[in-house]
């Protein structure tokens, strides 16, 4: 995408002081999903930022909340189908769970276990990444279900945190590097 369509997308994302709790600085995307404009330079954005070619790629998987915003519809742009990784207790079995720690306790998160089809490649999915606590549950689960990790895909990085850093040695992309 070009220097003008990137522009607007950065312009649409806020950032808003102490919420949930003092001290964070939280982006908010919401903004980008509601402009139509700014949802197609994001969905361009992300198939020109793929870190391995989308014929590498047998499904898109995005993570519970805010990766269920835009990942099917990546996963449509890009011609894929797309697979749900829901917080624990939402989806009827058979599952598989994985467990991760939070800043403060800790989180499962779940697939069911024929969403994913044994070598599948998939791309894992989500707007933000921070520790990347998730993501590497995500990718424990896409695993035990007998898929590869194809890579990941974030709208935006949180500097400082180093949680690509922490996904291993996967093909990583994120649009956007913010402290
Ligand atoms: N998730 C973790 N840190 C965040 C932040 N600063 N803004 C939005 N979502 C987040």
């Amino acid at each position: 995408v070009g220097e003008e369509d990137a522009q607007y997308l950065v312009s649409l994302i806020r950032s808003v002081p102490n919420f949930p709790k003092e001290g964070i600085l939280f982006r908010d995307f919401m903004p980008v999903f509601a402009d139509a404009r700014a949802l197609q330079i994001l969905m361009r954005a992300l198939e020109a930022a793929l870190p391995v070619p989308a014929d590498d790629i047998d499904a898109v998987a995005g993570l519970e909340a805010r990766g269920f915003l835009f990942g099917p519809a990546l996963a449509a742009h890009l011609g894929k189908g797309f697979v749900a990784v829901r917080k624990a207790g939402k989806l009827p079995p058979e599952t598989v769970s994985e467990s991760y720690s939070l800043e403060y306790g800790e989180a499962t998160i779940e697939v069911e276990s024929d969403a994913i089809k044994p070598g599948e490649r998939v791309l894992i999915v989500d707007d933000l990444i921070a520790t990347g606590g998730s993501a590497k549950a995500a990718r424990q689960l896409v695993t035990a279900c007998g898929g590869t990790v194809a890579g990941f895909s974030f709208v935006m990085e949180l500097e400082g945190l180093d949680g690509i850093a922490e996904l291993g040695d996967y093909p990583t992309s994120s649009l956007l590097r913010m402290p």
